[in-house]
């Protein structure tokens, strides 16, 4: 099936695909199937070339034994706060944009702001070949325009306190997109503090978008614990998309030599 989206980069700049490169309105589709689909991203416009020429792109699976406990890494330095938000549909995924003061994370001695929460189903990072039910990624940006994300996994079990506080607004943005509305929906303020429970354990790579145009020298951290989700609530973040994209989950990349370090609190 060739289903697939169209959107401009300069609106989605705005509004939602931040790994985008800086070029003002151009359409250009991707999907997750057929030939709209990952293995011809690279091939779909120039400025996707790197998702197929690319050699530290992302997701990739984890093979815990293989990780290198890096006597130097540190424990997550992160913060985060209530701030204002937006619940968009981006075609491709479901976004949280915050407005401002959303948070900050210190990576390698960086400081980088909390500007987006999405969501991939099922999960785009493996560990040890095993794909979970949901991966949300919390977009993180330096002043020097520098991307870190922070990628957590679920399974079915609960429900995720997050996502329940989002549950009316996901209805109304699937009202809307069954409608063809692209209005971003006002979320007030809402407190991602939830998120931020102590880390003992993650992994850290350099890899890339997982979404066109792919641009790399994104910094990765994958937390070792994996948080529940109930089949409801994906059902509520799959409705606002369009058939396709309720699989918007890359295939895994080859690691071309690169280190997958862990941080492990428990056993450092
Ligand atoms: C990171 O930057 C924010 C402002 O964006 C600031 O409030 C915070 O204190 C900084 N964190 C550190 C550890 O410097």
């Amino acid at each position: 099936m060739a289903a697939w989206v169209a959107f401009y980069l300069g609106f989605a700049l705005g509004l939602g695909n931040i790994f985008a490169s800086s070029v003002e309105a151009d359409t250009v589709q991707f999907g997750y199937s057929g030939s709209l689909g990952p293995d011809h991203w690279g091939s779909l416009s120039p400025l996707f070339e790197t998702c197929s020429t690319g050699k530290s792109q992302s997701p990739v699976n984890i093979v815990k034994d293989e990780a290198d406990r890096n006597k130097n890494s540190k424990p997550l330095t992160r913060y985060y706060q209530a701030t204002q938000a937006t619940l968009v549909n981006n075609g491709f995924n479901v976004a949280v944009n915050y407005e401002s003061d959303a948070g900050w994370l210190i990576v390698e001695g960086k400081n980088y702001s909390l500007v987006q929460m999405h969501w991939h189903t099922p999960s785009e990072h493996t560990i040890d070949g095993e794909r979970y039910a949901l991966e949300a990624h919390l977009v993180h940006k330096s002043t020097e325009a520098d991307i870190t994300v922070v990628s957590i996994l679920f399974q079915y079990g609960d429900a995720d306190p997050v996502l329940t506080r989002l549950q009316e607004s996901l209805k109304r943005l699937a009202e809307e997109s069954a409608q063809d509305v692209q209005a971003p929906i006002s979320l007030g303020v809402i407190d991602t503090s939830p998120l931020r429970r102590k880390t003992r354990k993650y992994y850290r790579y350099v890899g890339s978008g997982t979404t066109p145009p792919c641009s790399e020298n994104v910094i990765w951290t994958v937390l070792g614990k994996v948080r529940t989700i109930s089949k409801e609530q994906v059902a509520a973040l799959h409705a606002p998309l369009k058939g396709d994209f309720q699989h918007n989950s890359r295939p895994t990349q080859p690691l071309n030599g690169r280190k997958i370090e862990l941080y492990n609190k428990l056993k450092n």
